[in-house]
């Protein structure tokens, strides 16, 4: 008696459900679903070697009028953009092949995590095929300006898969009922091909609370997002970033599968971020200093204070960048300005931020004095200074909360 197994085999569960995509795209009347489905189903067929059945799927498509429109012409793919009833405007922009050549630092443990989640986006259809259900979706939380948005770029560029990247903002209409049905049309905008939907800002959502407007509004908007999540199938990889996670709704919150907290960057990210961003124009021991000197911005102030410098020794007709020229800047981005303050006021500063570490030669290059006018200025007015400097880094951290 032959053996029996009810287990389907894989490839077979992979065109089940390549067609059930398909069908689903020609009931919504939605063509760009079915031609992408059914392109990625004559790929399959002709990489399991059956040739005949590629090929008759390929003829079908060719004889649609607009096929290739579809699959490769970019401005076609905007062309369908869903756009806010009330404003007009898109609620989405897609970036069809994401690439870019922007420096992004991670922490190594941040690194790690988006390897896992990245590798678990690529392995869905083996999952897929063992009747494992896969909504890949990450939701990248942190204080603004540490690198969400650039990371999440990222992901789709090493995903290889297109970018529609919502401003969650824009999706919220003023119309009463119009923002859940702006979910819909996103999600289904989305649902239309492989990609990766991204929603940006994300708080925005658990704004809606303090608004004026009903609270039934953002019930019936998050009870739309729940349902459109979970909606979402394997092709879809689902991607939010928000500066206020704890605005946000625990049962949204629940929904994603990995969450990623960002923070400012460490020593090491900060050294490197330096590294990077100066592009060689300071030496080591230099970096050093402006490592410590960083510490609490984020990679947004680090990359500004760098660029600034940068700009400004170019305009001002100077070949080389020294250490004095980003220390100020990266102060000031730091909303400690060193602009027009007496050496006596800033010396101390200094030192309270470069601590032990810096050695008061580095703190003369800054200010520029020399070594033993510095250790003048720290044995006669350090201990008032100390104070002072506590209490004004006490206003910062207040202010930047
Ligand atoms: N870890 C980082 N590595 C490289 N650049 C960074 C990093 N964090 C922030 N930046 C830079 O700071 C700017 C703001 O980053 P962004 O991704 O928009 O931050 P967020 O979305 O967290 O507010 C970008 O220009 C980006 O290049
Ligand atoms: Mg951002």
């Amino acid at each position: 008696m032959p053996v029996t197994t009810n287990s389907t085999p894989s490839s077979v569960r992979q065109y089940v459900f390549d067609i059930g995509k398909i069908v689903e795209g020609a009931l919504r009347g939605d063509q760009a679903r079915v031609l992408t489905y059914t392109d990625r189903l004559r790929s399959r067929l002709q990489d399991d070697g059956e040739k005949q059945a590629a090929q008759r799927l390929e003829r079908l498509l060719s004889a649609s009028p607009g096929h290739m429109a579809q699959v490769a012409d970019i401005a076609d793919v905007r062309r369908g953009l869903p756009v806010d009833s009330e404003s007009r405007l898109p609620i989405a922009d897609i970036d069809p092949a994401p690439t870019g050549t922007e420096i992004l630092v991670l922490e190594p443990e941040v690194g790690e995590l988006v390897e896992r989640f990245v590798a678990s986006v690529q392995k869905a259809d083996e999952l897929v095929a063992n009747g494992l259900n896969v909504s890949p979706s990450m939701l990248i939380h942190g204080p603004p300006g540490v690198g969400k948005t650039l990371l999440a770029r990222a992901v789709a560029q090493r995903l290889g898969l297109p970018l529609i990247t919502a401003r969650t903002d824009a999706l919220i209409s003023s119309y009463l009922g119009s923002t859940a049905k702006n979910v819909r049309m996103l999600f289904d905008h989305a649902a239309a091909r492989p990609c990766v939907l991204f929603l940006d800002e994300f708080d925005a959502i658990g704004k809606m609370r303090d608004d004026s407007r009903e609270l039934g509004e953002l019930k019936r908007v998050v009870i739309s997002l729940l349902q459109n999540i979970d909606a979402l199938g394997p092709d879809h990889v689902l991607l939010a970033a928000t500066n206020h996670e704890h605005l946000l709704d625990p049962a949204i919150w629940r929904r994603f599968t990995y969450k990623l907290r960002l923070g400012p960057p460490s020593t090491e990210a900060r050294g490197e971020l330096f590294r990077r961003f100066l592009r060689g124009h300071l030496e080591e021991q230099d970096i050093e200093v402006l490592t410590i000197l960083a510490e609490g911005a984020t990679g947004a102030e680090i990359k500004h204070a760098c660029e600034d410098s940068l700009r400004a020794m170019v305009l001002g007709g100077r070949a080389e960048l020294h250490l004095e020229d980003v220390a100020h800047t990266v102060m000031r981005s730091l909303g400690d300005d060193t602009e027009g303050a007496s050496p006596e006021d800033i010396v101390p500063r200094l030192a309270e931020r470069l601590g032990r570490k810096a050695s008061q030669e580095k703190i003369g290059q800054i200010v520029g004095l020399s070594q033993s006018r510095v250790s003048r200025i720290l044995n006669s007015k350090g201990d008032r200074h100390g104070r002072r400097t506590t209490a004004s880094n006490q206003g910062r951290s207040q202010k930047r909360r």
